[in-house]
This record gives structure tokens, C-alpha cells and sequence, in this order.
């Protein structure tokens, strides 16, 4: 849950509502199911913010959720990256992830380099948390990292 920027409790219906209301009518997300050999679901990953007159885009939703060799992950948004690149047209990815999240360690892995770092705060409401990016927040506590795709 604290993978993310808004913290809430995943039911089906909320996913069912996120993948038909928002991914299913936006030409700016695409998300992929990933797949073993065996056709055994493993993870989600997409992209994100695409733009396509500027040519960017995020990578977005990445989830491992089963089993799968070790690397899956790493060899998967790769794979997601290159056909952003040449199959999409698409020449500025990056990424953003919470300077707290050990997945800041998988993205410099896979390709991604940090080029900007800008601190959250927590906000609660009736929805649930939130994390706000905040310029003048304290750079000591959780930031937002952004990283960028250098291949
Ligand atoms: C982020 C996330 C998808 C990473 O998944 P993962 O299983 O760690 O990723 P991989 O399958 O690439 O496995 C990584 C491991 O394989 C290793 N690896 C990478 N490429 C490899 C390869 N080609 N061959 C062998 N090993 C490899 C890495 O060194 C790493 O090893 P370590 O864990 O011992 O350091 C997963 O932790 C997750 O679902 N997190 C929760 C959701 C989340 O936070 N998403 C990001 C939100 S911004």
C-alpha cells in the first residue's frame, strides 16, 4: 500500500472501476498483464502520462504479484522501454517513485538515472492518504524521486 502516492485498500470493484473508467478510455495509459512462459500471470507494468506530439511517458503501475525468475521484473520494463522507444516513438521515459520504496534500487538497475528529487507530505482525508509533493517540504523526510530512462 505505501508503494504508491495514494494509499487505499485494492478490492476488485475498485480495480475493475480504475481499469474500465481510467486505463480502458485514455489514450494516454497502457498496461500490460505479464505473463510467465506458462501463461501464469506474474505482474502488471504499463506506461503512463504519454504525450504523444512531445514524445514522453511514463512507466507506471509496475507490480510483481506471483511467482517468476529472479530478474522477470528488471527484464520486463527493459522490454516495456525499448518498445516505448522504437515501437511508440516515444524519446523521453522516466519514472517517479518514493524515495522510501526499495523499487528506487530496482529502476537504477534496470536503466533509469535520478534527476530530481522533491520532498512529499502526507495529507489525510476521507479518501485516505495522500502524498503531496511539497518544494518546501523537509529534503531530510520521503521524497518523490524522478528518474529518467537512459536505456
Ligand atoms: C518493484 C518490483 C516490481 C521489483 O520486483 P523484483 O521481483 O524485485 O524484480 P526482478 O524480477 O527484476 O528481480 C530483482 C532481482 O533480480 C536480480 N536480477 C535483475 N536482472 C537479472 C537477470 N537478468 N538475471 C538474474 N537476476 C537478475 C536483481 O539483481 C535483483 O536481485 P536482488 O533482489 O537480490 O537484489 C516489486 O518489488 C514490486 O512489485 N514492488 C511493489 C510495487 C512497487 O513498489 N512498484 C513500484 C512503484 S513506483
Amino acid at each position: 500500500m505505501s508503494s504508491f502516492l495514494t494509499e487505499f485498500v485494492a478490492t476488485e470493484e475498485r480495480t475493475t472501476r480504475w481499469l474500465v473508467e481510467h486505463v480502458g478510455l485514455s489514450d494516454a495509459k497502457i498496461l500490460f498483464m505479464y505473463d510467465d512462459v506458462n501463461r501464469i500471470p506474474c505482474g502488471y507494468m504499463g506506461l503512463d502520462f504519454i504525450d504523444w506530439e512531445s514524445g514522453r511517458g511514463e512507466a507506471d503501475a509496475i507490480v510483481r504479484t506471483g511467482d517468476g525468475p529472479k530478474g522477470f521484473m528488471t527484464e520486463g520494463l527493459r522490454t516495456l522501454m525499448r518498445w516505448a522507444e522504437n515501437g511508440l516513438g516515444l524519446r523521453d521515459l522516466s519514472v517517479r517513485v518514493r524515495s522510501d520504496n526499495d523499487a528506487l534500487r530496482f529502476y537504477e538497475r534496470a536503466g533509469f538515472r535520478q534527476f530530481r528529487a522533491m520532498p512529499l507530505v502526507r495529507h489525510e482525508d476521507a479518501q485516505g492518504t495522500r502524498w503531496i509533493e511539497e518544494p518546501n517540504g523537509d529534503p531530510r523526510g520521503i521524497s518523490l524521486i524522478y528518474l529518467r530512462w537512459e536505456g
